[in-house]
């Protein structure tokens, strides 16, 4: 897997948004907000789609795993790339992280329908290229790459 790495070059338009760790009554926000501005920017449909899935599992993800971060969006002309950080608590097991089912979900955040540990899994699957890095006490850093 390539290394974790913004790519500044030919950025048409960033779009940034802070994600605060448990407020589930904001889960969601950041991730409708650039679904909204990508229709309104006329992207593909299924581009959208592909993104608001990436996003939204990122946003969650934040809200009941780390301790909160930023999900960042980069729009070019042949491709959106989602830059998504947090300042802890990192991931001791990536490799274990990215399997289907896994999930270290408190009780809590199953009764709010998460916790099926498919995440990880769909965000990867949902993009053209994806890089995660995490270390244990410092954070977890994820970038997906959207081809048009
Ligand atoms: N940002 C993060 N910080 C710390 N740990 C994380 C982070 N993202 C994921 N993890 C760890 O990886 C596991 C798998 O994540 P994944 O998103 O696939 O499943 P989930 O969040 O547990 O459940 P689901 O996404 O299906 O609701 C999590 O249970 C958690 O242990
Ligand atoms: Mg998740």
């Amino acid at each position: 897997m390539e290394a974790y790495a913004k790519n500044e070059s030919n950025v048409a338009m960033k779009l940034k948004y802070d994600v605060v760790n448990n407020d589930f009554s904001r889960a969601g926000e950041a991730s409708s907000k650039i679904k909204e501005v990508l229709k309104q920017l006329a992207i593909d449909p299924i581009i959208v789609r592909r993104v608001a899935i990436a996003t939204y599992e990122a946003e969650i993800n934040l809200v009941i795993h780390s301790l909160g971060g930023t999900i960042e969006v980069y729009l070019k002309s042949d491709a959106i790339e989602i830059y998504v950080e947090d300042c802890g608590p990192g991931i001791e097991n990536v490799e274990l992280a990215m399997t289907k089912g896994f999930s270290t979900a408190t009780s809590l955040a199953r009764e709010m329908g998460f916790g099926a540990g498919m995440g990880l899994p769909n965000m990867h699957k949902v993009s053209d290229a994806f890089v995660i890095e995490s270390e244990p006490g410092s954070g977890t850093k994820v970038k997906m790459v959207m081809h048009y």
